[in-house]
């Protein structure tokens, strides 16, 4: 369809997301390709560039989308994105505040999770990031009734309430536990992802102080790709071998 991202993988698996627009010739490596001669085409069909390039054409997942659209800021990586999903608890229906938006990665693994029943409440104090991260979203999951994004400073407060779940992947999540302990309902989960020990450090001291939090856990994940090629079956050389740790916790009544 016009306006949708597909991917091209050529025969080294090097992977291109291209917008699709009538009329439109895509350069690739000195090769021409006509994107009209993939409109409307099902997934899965190779095509040819005009210098003999061999491309499969494939709509991207939402981990491979995440990897190639453009960024304003850093994105979570599709290892942690399924983690969050997952400790975070995000179910059909719920309600989930999340800051800041960035460039979408996160918003739209949500928005997935928590279906057309649900909702996401999205914070982000910089209005380019906010357009990028619109753009990167409507260009995968089409238009998206389920998204309320904010220019709100996350750090002053949180105006919506109550929700179901809180994601924040921003440098300072401590001083949204004050917050954090009004806008969740009871029994509702904390996320938040920081990629340095000093920060996990003191959201998890915080949360602790508070009281209105329990169940407080860090984790990190590792995800390492093999090459399984003949008689060369073993791990990749290289990996992304860190990212952030991912804090959550359970809002409880507490102490008054
Ligand atoms: C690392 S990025 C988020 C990336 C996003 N999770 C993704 O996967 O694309 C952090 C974002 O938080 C925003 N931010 C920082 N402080 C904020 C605050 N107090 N309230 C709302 N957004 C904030 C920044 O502008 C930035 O866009």
């Amino acid at each position: 369809m016009e306006g949708e991202a597909v991917l091209l993988l050529d025969r080294r698996g090097r992977r291109y997301l291209v917008v699709l627009q009538a009329g439109r010739l895509h350069d690739l490596r000195g090769g021409k390709l006509p994107l009209d001669s993939l409109i409307g085409q099902e997934e899965g069909i190779s095509v040819e560039t005009s210098r003999g390039e061999r491309l499969l054409v494939l709509r991207p997942t939402l981990a491979e989308f995440v990897l190639e659209m453009p960024r304003g800021a850093q994105v979570i990586y599709p290892k942690d994105l399924g983690v969050l999903l997952l400790w975070g608890d995000v179910y059909p229906g719920a309600t989930v505040l999340e800051a800041g938006t960035g460039s979408g990665a996160l918003t739209m693994t949500l928005l997935r999770a928590v279906g057309s029943t649900g909702r996401v409440i999205s914070y982000e104090v910089r209005e380019d990031f906010a357009r990028q991260a619109m753009r990167n979203i409507e260009r995968l999951l089409g238009p998206v009734e389920h998204l309320i994004l904010r220019a709100q400073d996350i750090y002053a407060g949180i105006p919506d309430g109550p929700v179901d779940r809180l994601f924040l992947d921003l440098p300072e999540p401590w001083r949204v536990v004050p917050h954090a302990g009004e806008a969740l309902r009871p029994g509702g989960v904390w996320v938040s992802y920081v990629p340095t020990v000093p920060q996990a450090q003191q959201t998890v001291e915080t949360l602790r102080a508070h009281g209105r939090f329990a169940s407080i856990e860090t984790i990190e994940t590792f995800l390492r790709p093999w090459n399984i090629d003949g008689l060369s079956v073993r791990p990749a050389h290289r990996m992304v071998a860190h990212t952030g740790f991912i804090t959550t916790a359970r809002r409880i009544m507490g102490r008054e």
